[in-house]
């Protein structure tokens, strides 16, 4: 582009073509899994108050102290908005604003869209992402993290995706507090050995120290969170773990586990692939039981996880799943008579649920023919005077090199057995 200053910013993308396709064939297959599960659609705002997200993600989360898009907006009295970073807290901001966590706290929930995080853009890793996400509320018990995580291997073996699943129990207020004593004495204990990075870590978020990409090779022997879990916590993990286990769903725990954001208790997971380099993760969440009660509401349990759908898009691609984004037919009408014709034919098609595109009549059919194996399609349909009189439609396989001659009333039954064929 000539004029620089009209290009988009470094870690906005534009998806087009195959790269959209697969972003919505992830899109459609969550909304699928999710209603199947009985999980409802909730619309939340895109901008929210900055301070929704200092309260939850967490003031020490990488989110709050430096990605943040957060802006003063002048026309509502100064207040200080943000852009989305992620979808947590504004489903649980509406959860407890709609009254729900003490009519009808026992809520299922899925929203999708955009999330904004200015981060270092590099492969699977953007300031404008998309993710389609999942809450439930009023759920304490293990069988529902069971439940979530099912549906997430359910999801990515329809998709698919070669995948693992890692889980790991951070435990909750009782137990944790002994947990980050730990890791506080070992970090104070392994100071010299340590960057500056890990030991702010260790001063303002001890936990995370466990995520310390820098420095892992010392870490290694830092304490991990399944030693410190009390009895409630550990019987809830050994539940979700059995329950995984009978429902033949394969995982890894990882007890170096933490997540960056500080609303977790007990369960916390992540899936993921391949061919991302280091951004891998692709679905990411866990349980979260006193976030509602910290934002205001009710004490309602909570849990949820957030599918990152560019970078699962990317891993099918990456592992070969790529979808068709051809129409399964393209339609090539030879003449305004046969024209009337063609859109005939196009609507009958279409009506059969096959994808279909119309050429322009108004060319010659050499290229129309390259046009149509340019889009992807897999039938070019002709129709010419002759065919217009015959009733009938010439159909070529533009894959296979091969043309045959079938009556209009049979043209989609026979594009539809092509179509499913390969
Ligand atoms: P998160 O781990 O921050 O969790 O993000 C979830 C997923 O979103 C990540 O695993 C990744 O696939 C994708 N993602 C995050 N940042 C980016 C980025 N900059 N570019 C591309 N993809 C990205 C959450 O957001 C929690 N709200 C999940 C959750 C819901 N926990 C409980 N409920």
């Amino acid at each position: 582009m000539s004029n620089l200053e009209l290009t988009r910013l470094r870690g906005f993308q534009d998806s087009l073509g195959a790269d959209a396709r697969a972003m919505s064939l992830v899109e459609e297959q969550a909304r699928t899994i999710f209603e199947r599960y009985s999980i409802k659609e909730i619309r939340i705002p895109v901008l929210e108050r900055t301070q929704l997200y200092v309260r939850s993600s967490g003031e020490t989360s990488d989110i709050v102290e430096k990605q943040m898009y957060s802006f003063t907006d002048r026309d509502e009295g100064e207040t200080v908005v943000a852009l989305r970073p992620e979808g947590t807290p504004g489903v649980v901001r509406a959860y407890v604003e709609a009254g729900l966590d003490r009519t009808d706290p026992e809520q299922r929930l899925f929203y999708s869209g955009p999330m904004f995080r200015r981060e270092r853009p590099q492969k699977g890793r953007y300031r404008q992402f998309y993710q389609f996400g999942v809450e439930i509320f009023g759920r304490p018990d293990a069988a529902c993290d069971a439940e979530l995580l099912i549906m997430i291997d359910e999801l990515c073996r329809d998709l698919k995706l070669p995948f693992t699943m890692e889980i790991n129990s951070i435990g909750d207020n009782k137990c944790r507090p002994a947990f980050r004593e730990a890791l506080v004495a070992w970090g104070r204990a392994h100071w010299d050995e340590l960057d500056d990075d890990c030991h702010n870590r260790l001063d303002r978020n001890p936990l995370r120290i466990l995520d310390c990409k820098k420095d892992a090779k010392v870490t290694e022997s830092a304490p991990n969170s399944l030693d410190y879990l009390c009895d409630e916590c550990r019987a809830h993990f050994d539940t979700v773990k059995e329950l995984l286990s009978a429902a033949g769903v394969a995982y890894v725990v990882n007890p170096r586990m933490v997540r960056g954001l500080d609303y977790y208790t007990r369960t916390a997971f992540e899936v993921m692939a391949g061919g991302l380099g280091a951004q891998s993760t692709v679905v990411a969440g866990g349980r979260y039981d006193g976030l509602v009660e910290a934002m205001g509401g009710a004490a309602v349990a909570g849990i949820g996880f957030a599918i990152g759908v560019d970078r699962l898009a990317l891993a099918l691609q990456a592992a070969g799943v790529t979808p068709n984004v051809g129409p399964d037919a393209a339609i090539i009408a030879m003449g305004p008579a046969a024209t009337r014709l063609a859109v005939v034919v196009a609507r009958d098609l279409r009506a059969a649920k096959l994808n279909v595109e119309m050429l322009s009549p108004e060319k010659k059919m050499k290229s129309l023919l390259a046009r149509a194996s340019k889009i992807g399609a897999r039938i070019a349909v002709i129709i010419g005077d002759d065919e217009l009189a015959r009733g009938v439609v010439q159909l070529r396989d533009l894959k296979q090199s091969t043309q045959r001659e079938v009556a209009v009333a049979d043209a989609a039954r026979v594009i539809a057995d092509a179509t499913t064929e390969i």
